[in-house]
C-alpha cells in the first residue's frame, strides 16, 4: 500500500481538523479532511472544542507505531459528504455504539471514521493513517494511505480548519465602537448597520458591501454579516426573491483607492519597505494584514497614500464571461507571478530586520501557493468537462487571447509545481490580446465588404468566447 507522509505530528497539534488536497502524477485532486481527536497525551492540549462532542478517549484506537503516541486519534476521510456533498470539515464528531462517527452537518448522516460506513448504507471513503518515528531524526511522521485511482501522490495543500488567519486585528487607524466605526482620517462616523433600510437577506449584505467604498468598514460590515450568518440570525440568502438588489457592475472605491493621487516623480526616489507593501496591500486578498503593516511602520503613508493600479481588475473586467479564462489569467497568471516574487520580497524585509512583516508575507506566500493550487485544480476539471481538452494548451490560449505581453521569469519552478504549474504551462509564452482581437475585427470588415458585392457569404468562425 503507497503511504504519503502528511506532516511530522507536532505540527497537527495547532487544530484538530486539517483540509488536505492531494493530486496524483496524471492531475488527478483528491479533498480529504483530517480529524485529529484529542487524547491526554498531546501536549498543550487539554479539551475538544464543544463542537466535538467526542465521547470516547478510548486507548484501543492504535494508529502508531511510535513509542510514545499509541493514544493518537487521527482519520482522514474525504471532504465533501456522499450524499449530497456538504463539507465535512464542519461534521460533529460523535461516539455511538460501533464506533466514532462524522455527523454531516447538513443531513445528520454519521460516518464512521474508520470504515467510512453510515447505518444509512452510504459509505464514505476512508483512509488509514499512521505516526510513524522517523529513524534519521527521531520525530514522528503522520503518514497516510493514498487513494486507488492515481499514483505518485502528492501534498498540495494542508490547511488548518480555522478561522484564525481570517480574522486578522482590526486595522490600528479604527476605533471599533460596538456597532459604528469612526475613521480617524476623516472623523466621520459610519455605523456598520446602516440605521435606515438595514439588510435583511445575505444578498443585501452582499450589496451593500460592494457599494461601501471605505475598505476598513467594507470588512467590518463583512465581518458583521458572516457572523449573523453563522450564527442564524440571517437566515435569509434573498437571491430568488423579484427585489433582490443588483451587484454593482463595478464595486465602489473611495477616489484615492482607484487611481494615482501621488505624482509618481514624488515616491520614485522611495523604493524602500512601505512603498513595497503598500503595491502588495493593492492586490492581495489579505490586504488588512498588510494595510496593518503599513500603518506600523510608516504612519505617515497609510494605504492610498501611494499611487494604486487596477491590474487584476481590468483582468476581472477581460475575463468576465469565461470562467475558464478567469481562472487562467488571475488564478495562473496574476497569482502565480506572485509566487515568483514574493520570496525575494520576503528576504527585503528580512535583512531590514521586521519580522513582523516578513511572518505577514509569509502566511501571504503560503496561501499564495493554494490559490494558485485551486486555480489548477478547477481550469483542469474545466477542461476535463469541455471532453478531453488539454490543459497546457487551452492555457495557452487563453493567455494568448486574455494577457498582453510577455509571461515574465524568472519564474519560482518549485513553488508552481507545487500548485501544478509545470514549465509547459507558463514558458516562452506571450500573450497577444489586442492584436487577435484587431484580427478578429479585420476578418469581420473583410467579411462584410465581401457580402456588400454580393459575392457567396463567407462563413467565418469566431472563437466561443
Ligand atoms: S449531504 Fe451529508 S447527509 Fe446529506
Amino acid at each position: 500500500m503507497e503511504q504519503l507522509q502528511i506532516a511530522p505530528l507536532h505540527e497537527l497539534l495547532s487544530h484538530f481538523r486539517y483540509m488536505i488536497t492531494l493530486r496524483s502524477q496524471e492531475g488527478k485532486y483528491h479533498s480529504l479532511i483530517l480529524f485529529r481527536l484529542s487524547t491526554a497525551q498531546d501536549p498543550g492540549i487539554k479539551d475538544l472544542p464543544t463542537s466535538e462532542s467526542c465521547g470516547s478517549q478510548t486507548d484501543d484506537i492504535s494508529l502508531s507505531t511510535g513509542p510514545s503516541s499509541n493514544q493518537r486519534q487521527i482519520y482522514v476521510m474525504e471532504s465533501s459528504c456522499p450524499h449530497l456533498g456538504a463539507d465535512m470539515s464542519h461534521a460533529d464528531i460523535e461516539e455511538c455504539e460501533t464506533g466514532l462517527v462524522a455527523v454531516c452537518p447538513w443531513h445528520r448522516y454519521d460516518f464512521d471514521l474508520k470504515t467510512g460506513k453510515s447505518e444509512t448504507g452510504l459509505k464514505a471513503c476512508t483512509y488509514d493513517v499512521e505516526v510513524k518515528v522517523d529513524l534519521k531524526d527521531g520525530v514522528e511522521k503522520v503518514y497516510m494511505q493514498t487513494p486507488e485511482e492515481g499514483t505518485n501522490w502528492r501534498l498540495v495543500e494542508l490547511r488548518p480548519v480555522s478561522e484564525e488567519f481570517a480574522d486578522p486585528p482590526p486595522p490600528p487607524k479604527t476605533i471599533q465602537h460596538s456597532e459604528a466605526t469612526v475613521h480617524v482620517e476623516t472623523g466621520e462616523i459610519e455605523p456598520v448597520v446602516p440605521p435606515v433600510n438595514p439588510p435583511k437577506t445575505l444578498m443585501q449584505w452582499a450589496v451593500l458591501i460592494l457599494n461601501t467604498p471605505n475598505p476598513s468598514l467594507k470588512v467590518e460590515r463583512t465581518r458583521y454579516a458572516v457572523d449573523l450568518f453563522r450564527t442564524g440570525k440571517l437566515s435569509s440568502i434573498g437571491h430568488k426573491s423579484a427585489s433582490a438588489p443588483r451587484p454593482p457592475d463595478v464595486p465602489s472605491r473611495d477616489v484615492s483607492y482607484t487611481k494615482n493621487t501621488v505624482a509618481p516623480q514624488k515616491v520614485k526616489s522611495r523604493k524602500n519597505l512601505a512603498v513595497m507593501l503598500h503595491a502588495l496591500a493593492n492586490i492581495e486578498q489579505w490586504a488588512s494584514l498588510l494595510t496593518s503593516r503599513l500603518a506600523a511602520i510608516s504612519p505617515s503613508t497609510p494605504y492610498g497614500s501611494m499611487p494604486v493600479h487596477a491590474s487584476l481588475w481590468e483582468s476581472a473586467t477581460v475575463t468576465s464571461q469565461s470562467l475558464r479564462s478567469r481562472l487562467a489569467i488571475i488564478h495562473l497568471v496574476h497569482e502565480a507571478r506572485g509566487l515568483d516574487v514574493n520570496p525575494a520580497t520576503i528576504e527585503r524585509f528580512r535583512k531590514a530586520g521586521d519580522l513582523e512583516t516578513v511572518k505577514v508575507m509569509e502566511i501571504i506566500h503560503a496561501d499564495e501557493v493554494t490559490h494558485v493550487t485551486s486555480g489548477h485544480r478547477w481550469f483542469t476539471w474545466i477542461c476535463a468537462q469541455e471532453g478531453a481538452t488539454e490543459p497546457v494548451a487551452a492555457f495557452r490560449d487563453e493567455v494568448r487571447r486574455g494577457w498582453r505581453g510577455d509571461i515574465k521569469g524568472p519564474f519560482n519552478v518549485d513553488d508552481r509545481e507545487k500548485a501544478g504549474l509545470t514549465p509547459q504551462f507558463y514558458e516562452d509564452l506571450k500573450g497577444e490580446m489586442g492584436f487577435i482581437e484587431k484580427a478578429e475585427q479585420e476578418l469581420f470588415k473583410s467579411s462584410v465588404e465581401l457580402s456588400a458585392i454580393d459575392i457567396a457569404p463567407v462563413n467565418i468562425e469566431y472563437d466561443k468566447e
